[in-house]
């Protein structure tokens, strides 16, 4: 990587305008907003104390959900900054603003290795909007900008981006974080230039979502293994009976450029072979956006490609399962995005723990090295309990999967040469 890093700083005694993903879930217990998993807090604190034992005076910023210009109480970093305290094992001041005369009230008592959480940045719209005049009041006093927020760096507002020309244009310089650098060496370098095989294996709803990936990939890997729902669009392009499963009707031409490109370069692309199908069932019940909740009854193996018109496929099925294990089994290099099935439901959920556990052999007991696009592939493991046993998770939703498909991130490229 060319960028410049927090390793080539010397930051004693200076302001560091710090950008991180704090974007957290977070639930409602007894009138209190609880962390449910802090992995993106976790997974900074090596960047933060590289810059603490460097001397830096750290303020950070970072947003919270999508508040859209107002001052959500539930989407409020006061609960993130007693957590980071914690994890730090050091004092965290928290300013309940993040520009204006409190923060450089803050800033002004900040002694060397002190550290200042500012609250969530989308409070202003300026913040999505980009705004020239809004980066510059959030860069005042800065002296350096770096950015560790790889989950939020295919966005280009106003602290991913505007604040790092600020800070460049008075002469300042801009790193990466040692959490971006990480992202970008897994999900750049490292599959630039795989040791093959290179299995890569996608799910998740919709080929839309996931076409310009698997366009991109189709160049790189050698296999090719794709599950969730997008199957089924795979599936109905080829001339299969879906039934009531997902699928993108409209999506059969992108569908099938896919799989003539596979067959031109000798990628071998895999679909499911069988599926764990139900019936789709409506209730009475109501869901929190007021759709009628939908039950799947009569839970069942389908054998072949052809579902029946009453049901809808969930999962991969057992045959699948094996066949795609045994594809990681042999890979010397994985990449993994996106679920199986409907694996928020334990009947729908053992294609996606089978393939976790596929992924999580092959990296201890073969020696492959695993990334892990972000996202749900990134719950599921957790959720199996496999999450230390990959060579790499990214905190990244939707910017792995922008990186992936090759574009260049504004948090990227607003950084410092090297
Ligand atoms: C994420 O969680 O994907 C990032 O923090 C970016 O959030 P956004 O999708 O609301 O921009
Ligand atoms: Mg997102």
């Amino acid at each position: 990587m060319a960028k410049l890093t927090v390793k080539d700083l010397d930051v004693r005694g200076k302001r560091v305008f710090l950008r991180v993903d704090y974007n957290v879930p977070l639930e409602e217990k007894d009138g209190q907003m609880v962390i449910t998993d802090a992995t993106r807090i976790v997974e900074t604190l090596p960047t933060l104390n590289l810059l603490i034992a460097g001397g830096g005076k750290l303020i950070l910023t970072a947003h919270l959900g999508r508040p859209k210009g107002k001052r959500e109480p539930s989407m409020s970093l006061a609960p993130v900054a007693v957590r980071l305290a914690e994890l730090l094992g050091r004092p965290v001041a928290f300013v309940d603003d993040c520009i204006g005369p409190k923060v450089a009230e803050a800033a002004a008592k900040m002694q060397p290795g002190d550290v200042v959480l500012l609250e969530n940045v989308r409070y202003y719209n300026e913040e999505e909007a980009n705004d020239p005049a809004f980066a510059a009041k959030l860069a005042e006093g800065a002296e350096v900008y770096v950015n560790d927020a790889f989950g939020a760096a295919h966005r280009a507002h106003a602290s991913t981006e505007g604040v790092a020309r600020v800070v460049a244009a008075r002469g300042g310089r801009c790193a990466a974080g040692l959490l971006m650098e990480r992202e970008l060496k897994f999900l750049g370098d490292e599959l630039d230039h795989p040791a093959r095989p290179f299995v890569v294996i996608l799910g998740g709803a919709k080929v839309s979502d996931k076409i310009t990936v698997i366009d991109r990939l189709l160049e790189k890997a050698d296999t090719i293994l794709i599950g969730g729902a997008m199957a089924y669009t795979f599936r109905l392009a080829q001339g299969a009976q879906t039934g009531k499963s997902l699928v993108e009707a409209d999506k059969g031409d992108v569908a099938r450029s896919a799989l003539q490109k596979a067959a031109a370069r000798g990628v071998k692309f895999l679909l499911p072979s069988d599926d764990v199908i139900a019936d789709p069932v409506k209730t009475d019940k109501l869901d929190k956006k007021g759709k009628p909740v939908i039950e799947f009854q009569n839970v069942r193996v389908n054998q072949g490609v052809n579902c029946p018109a009453e049901s809808a496929g969930l999962d991969i099925g057992p045959a699948t399962v094996a066949a795609y294990a045994a594809e990681v089994a042999g890979a010397k290099t994985i990449l993994w995005n996106g679920p199986m099935g409907l694996f928020e439901d334990k009947r729908f959920a053992e294609g996606t723990n089978a393939v976790a556990r596929a992924v999580a052999e092959a990296t201890q007991k073969h020696g492959a090295k695993s990334i892990i696009g972000g996202g749900d592939s990134v719950k599921a493991l957790n959720k199996a309990k496999l999450g230390q046993q990959v060579t790499f998770m990214s905190t990244g939703g939707g910017a792995s999967l922008e990186f992936l498909e090759g574009q260049v991130l504004p948090g990227v490229a607003a950084l410092s040469e090297k």
